[in-house]
């Protein structure tokens, strides 16, 4: 990557003098993972996402030993997520005494670290690949204020790289493309879930979510329970071709949950090979296709779990139109989770289950409300 970096910052000052900075079709200028993604709007682009993007489900304790949660949503940190060319993460911000932390529905269950932290950890990325766009969603679960969320990113120094569109209070139609955001150096998109215009007047980049963005359900435990419908915000539910018509954008949740009983809920990972392929009944593929017949056009954003299972890079690469030759994405290696699973566990077996009673009574209440 370092090699393109100076290549590309070279090309990119060549232009800048010229007066143009057109996008090369040539693979070394590429607009996240591809030449042919510049000239292209940012609501024209399947966005991959990494669902709950740094609840990982091995953890390195302080000991060294290696231990597994079934809170974790993703095998890989979001390094390596953004490497592979997932280009959207998630997460939930709580307060945790008095600061701000990404918690997987309660601090005692799953503790990802500051938003600060993990934002910094993103600007590093952005850093060294200046011909990317990012998008953050931030599930706002205690409230957080506009202003205590900007001291994190100022913090974090990501502040820079903010993108903030000409209305913050409507949907818009038109989106830049992918190279305008690049060369004016605004290439991190970020919602919040929620943040009204209207109590937002001092980080308007912090964009209101379902302001900009529908969703489909996402509390699904079963293949047929994957619906292109819009369910969020509640008051779009149902009204899909409403809601696409509006402008809003569509955003696909295709994960499933499976019940452990007491109404907790953990990520389906049994299923995970079928959930994240590129064909077949509950597939990714196969949802996005039907999607975007519903919608007529392709989801802008996929949100899964475990991307690094089945097919979820190649599907978003196939929805854009590009192929794996020519991108630079990095897959990192794993293992399929079938072989990490439960009864392969050698190292504090249930610690994430164990930390999941303790607070079911709490999980219980959050699940109901965050994805
Ligand atoms: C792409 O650009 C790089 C850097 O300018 C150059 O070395 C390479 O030959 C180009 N490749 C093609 C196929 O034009
Ligand atoms: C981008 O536009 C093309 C052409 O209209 C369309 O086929 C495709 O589905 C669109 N993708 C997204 C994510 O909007
Ligand atoms: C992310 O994971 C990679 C591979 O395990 C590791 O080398 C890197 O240090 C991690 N980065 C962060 C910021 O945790
Ligand atoms: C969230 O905070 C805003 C001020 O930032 C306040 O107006 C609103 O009532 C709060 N909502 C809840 C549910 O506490
Ligand atoms: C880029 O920056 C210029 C100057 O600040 C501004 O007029 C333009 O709207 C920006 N473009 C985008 C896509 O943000
Ligand atoms: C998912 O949520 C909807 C309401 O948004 C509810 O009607 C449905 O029963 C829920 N499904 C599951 C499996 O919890």
């Amino acid at each position: 990557m370092k090699t393109f970096v100076n290549c590309c910052l070279l090309l990119h000052a060549t232009s800048a003098i010229a007066g143009i900075l057109q996008p090369r079709q040539n693979a070394s200028y590429a607009c996240n993972n591809s030449p042919e993604l510049c000239s292209r709007s940012y609501s024209n682009i399947t966005h991959l996402g990494a669902h709950n993007s740094p609840y990982l489900r091995s953890t390195q304790s302080s000991d060294n030993s290696i231990s597994f949660t079934d809170a974790g949503n993703q095998n890989v940190n979001s390094t390596a997520q953004l490497a592979a060319g997932v280009r959207l993460l998630t997460a939930q911000v709580h307060n945790y005494n008095g600061a701000w932390h990404l918690c997987h529905s309660s601090c005692s269950l799953l503790d990802a670290g500051t938003l600060s932290s993990w934002l910094l950890e993103v600007r590093t990325w952005m850093d060294a690949n200046p011909y990317d766009v990012v998008t953050i969603l931030l599930v706002n679960a205690d409230n957080a204020s506009a202003a205590q969320l900007d001291a994190e990113f100022q913090a974090a120094g990501i502040k820079q790289y903010a993108y903030t569109p000409p209305s913050t209070a409507s949907a818009i139609q038109t989106w830049p493309t992918l190279q305008e955001m690049i060369s004016n150096s605004t290439r991190l998109v970020t919602f919040v879930a929620s943040l009204p215009a209207s109590s937002n007047t001092v980080a308007p980049y912090l964009l209101d979510q379902f302001t900009f963005v529908f969703e489909n359900n996402y509390n699904v435990t079963d293949a047929s329970g994957f619906s292109c419908e819009a369910d969020r915000p509640p008051a779009v539910r149902g009204q899909t071709a409403t809601v696409v018509s509006s402008g809003r954008l569509p955003f696909l949740n295709h994960f499933m949950y499976q019940s452990s009983g007491l109404g907790i809920f953990s990520p389906n990972t049994a299923n995970i090979a079928t959930t994240n392929a590129a064909t077949g009944p509950g597939s990714l593929g196969q949802a996005a296709n039907d999607c975007s017949n519903d919608y007529g056009k392709a989801p802008t954003f996929l949100l899964v779990d475990y991307f690094d299972q089945g097919s979820t890079v190649s599907v978003a690469n196939s929805l854009n139109g590009i192929t794996a030759s020519t991108t630079g994405q990095v897959q990192p290696s794993t293992t399929p989770l079938s072989s990490t699973g439960a009864g392969a566990r050698t190292v504090e077996p249930f610690r994430g289950w164990m930390g999941v009673l303790v607070v079911a009574g709490l999980v219980y209440e959050v699940t109901k409300i965050l994805s």
